[in-house]
């Protein structure tokens, strides 16, 4: 994979400047980005996302030192998380100071980012502001991992693609609300709740029923993360039976698995993920994408362990799945 030149990280600078929407690689996933500072730009995203205007955008920056001109009142803890994180898939909840209420949905808080990425901070840079940008996928759906993803489901709405090749982390950012009194976990990531914890000296707050809370932290509704596809969780010892029985109706059925070896089969389309988490991660929703693409009646996901590493993945997989159920 060829980096982009300059000269197309320039044009891509320029095409910011102007109003119009760039995709860029970030080493989560890829975002689509406008400048932060212009609401009718931002206005775009939501447009060409299908997202609704109350929920809220990241700001990406390329220097900390600027996180006071997005946020107010910023917490000694921050510059802690920031200084020890950033550049890297960590996103901060503030207090807003100068963020447009298009960017943060109306709220009073800012969602902020220094990404890891070698060309989001070349385009940062060439920039000069804050990028806006949520994942470069239409509203609800799988976040994009590679510039094809992007292209296949954004082509006629985004202005230009940066390729960066394929995203090391490859699930969202995580997510911490510095904005109240106590600092909150508001979304799983690369970055774990220890790590977080470690620098924090504090015991993170962890929302254990989000849908619950009048926060607007992301995920919330019934569908996110979701493939097209009806897509179902399953414990690896039931999958053979399971994948048996209804490959035996006549179903085409998808398995995304990591450890359990099913019997090759005409009717199943099978993807064995990495065994270790972050691998995991970062093939994941490339692997769903595939799947999705077959037009198979349902796809099957094997249920990784339930432990700390796994926490993100088993959040994304919460939301783009249901549990099995035999109908
Ligand atoms: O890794 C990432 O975070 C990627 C890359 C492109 O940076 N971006 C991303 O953006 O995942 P998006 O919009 O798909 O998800 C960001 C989530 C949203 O669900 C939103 O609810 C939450 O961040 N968020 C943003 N600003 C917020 C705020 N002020 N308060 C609470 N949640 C906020
Ligand atoms: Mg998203």
């Amino acid at each position: 994979m060829q980096e982009p030149s300059t000269g197309l990280i320039d044009a891509a600078a320029r095409l910011l400047r102007a109003g119009g929407l760039v995709a860029f690689p970030t080493e989560t996933v890829y975002g689509l980005g406008a400048n932060a500072a212009d609401p009718v730009a931002v206005r775009r995203i939501f447009e060409a996302k299908g997202r609704p205007a109350d929920h809220p955008l990241i700001v990406h920056l390329h220097d900390p030192g600027t996180l006071d001109f997005w946020a107010r009142d910023i917490p000694e803890k921050a510059f802690r998380l920031a200084e020890s994180f950033w550049p890297g898939p960590l996103t901060l909840i503030l207090k807003r100071r100068h963020a447009p209420l298009a960017v943060t949905g109306g709220q009073d808080t800012v969602g902020l980012r220094v990404p890891g990425h070698p060309v989001a901070l070349m385009l940062l840079k060439a920039f000069g502001g804050g990028v806006a940008a949520p994942s470069a996928n239409r509203f609800g759906r799988v976040s994009p991992t590679r510039a094809r993803h992007v292209r296949e489901e954004l082509k006629d709405k985004v202005d230009l693609i940066l390729d960066g090749g394929p995203c090391q982390v490859g699930v969202e950012s995580t997510i911490v609300d510095l904005s109240g009194p106590q600092p909150i976990l508001l979304r799983p990531g690369h970055i774990t709740r220890q790590q977080l914890e470690d620098v924090l000296q504090t015991e993170l707050i962890i929302l254990q029923h989000p849908e619950q809370s009048t926060l607007r932290a992301p995920g919330l509704m019934a569908v996110h993360y979701a493939p097209v596809t009806k897509a179902m969780l399953c414990a690896g010892e039931d999958l053979p039976d399971i994948v048996q029985s209804l490959t035996a109706q006549g179903q085409k059925i998808g398995l995304l698995g990591y450890q359990q070896a099913i019997r090759a089969h005409l009717q199943l389309h099978s993807i064995r993920l990495p065994q270790q988490a972050e691998a995991y991660a970062q093939a994941l929703y490339a692997a769903l994408r595939e799947l999705d693409r077959l037009q198979l009646d349902l796809i099957l996901v094997e249920q990784p362990p339930e432990t700390e590493a796994w926490r993100a993945i088993n959040d994304r997989l919460n939301k783009a799945t249901v549990p099995f159920q035999s109908n």
